[in-house]
């Protein structure tokens, strides 16, 4: 969690898999030991992955290596860029997001934010409502700072408070990232979002995934293939490092749930704003690029 957001988490992994080829004997080890460090964000994997098919073709040399990790984090750069223009049409004056998609989730200016600064910087009155995003807080620690710090007016709400948000009119779409979406659309990002995804076909605001190519995994065909990261019980027990609940009591602490394809209304990827039926527009845009895993060396 020292580096997280899917798309940063991807990058990341690819300059680890950089330092981990100046150790031949354990490169192997260490790039599939970084592939699996989170298991829901197909980000890493799919870097590693391009990582150690560039280590296939010409040989696990570090400056070969460190070459592709620059490619990987200047092409997330730029889809950021392009998914904050093809967010345009599915933005609305006032936002609901989740989690943290941004500048720290990423390597650039984000992605369900990145719309919203397009749009501030054309000058749009955008303004955010954030969550706070229990248990980590991403919303309430990393959104709230990041908007702020960029001058979008942003209001926290509590977690509980969205179902009402939503209900009481002020709100015009919601707008999440996204850790894995399969063929079919079902959209696996933090823990929270399909309640949010509930409350807002519920009450008529569309609901927008913003991710991408490397979000994207049409080799698992549906949510419910998905493995869920399951972090540790003590960060329900506690907030904000003090304890909350009692040390003994059981908690559950899924990091991600699955959003069904049914309550998204767009995905506002770096090849344009990708409508339902999802099988057809998602196999469009990212059809021609899955590969098959590589050959460890
Ligand atoms: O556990 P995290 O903080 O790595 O969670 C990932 C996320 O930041 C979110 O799920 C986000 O909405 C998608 S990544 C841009």
């Amino acid at each position: 969690m020292r580096v997280r957001g899917a798309p940063a988490i991807g990058i990341a992994g690819a300059y680890g898999v950089v330092l981990a080829s100046f150790e031949p004997r354990s490169f192997s080890r260490e790039a599939r030991r970084l592939r699996e460090a989170r298991p829901t964000a197909v980000n890493l994997a799919w870097a590693v992955d391009r990582m150690l098919r560039r280590a296939e073709r010409e040989g696990a040399e570090p400056g070969q290596l460190l070459e592709e990790a620059q490619a990987i984090h200047e092409e997330d750069r730029l889809a950021c860029e392009a998914i904050g223009r093809a967010g345009q049409e599915a933005l609305a004056d006032r936002v609901l997001t989740h989690c943290n998609a941004g500048a720290l989730a990423t390597g650039g200016i984000g992605t369900a934010l990145a719309p919203i600064y397009v749009a501030r910087a054309a000058g749009r009155d955008v303004q955010v409502y954030a969550t706070e995003t229990r248990p980590l807080l991403q919303g309430a620690r990393l959104t709230a700072w990041e908007l702020s710090r960029a001058g979008v007016p942003v209001t926290l709400v509590a977690d509980g408070a969205v179902a009402g948000l939503l209900a009481s009119g002020r709100v015009g779409a919601v707008l999440v990232g996204a850790d894995r979406v399969a063929a079919n659309g079902d959209t696996a990002n933090k823990i929270g979002t399909y309640a949010i995804a509930l409350a807002a076909a519920r009450h008529g605001v569309p609901f927008y995934v913003a991710a991408p190519a490397s979000t994207f995994d049409l080799s698992t065909p549906a949510g419910d293939r998905i493995r869920i990261e399951e972090r540790s019980p003590d960060e329900v027990r506690t907030a904000g490092g003090r304890r909350t609940a009692p040390a003994r009591v059981a908690a559950w602490n899924p990091a991600f749930d699955v959003t069904p394809h049914e309550l998204i209304a767009g995905f506002v990827t770096d090849r344009g704003l990708l409508r339902p039926p999802f099988e057809t527009s998602l196999g469009g845009a990212f059809g021609g690029r899955t590969l098959g895993p590589p050959r460890l060396p």
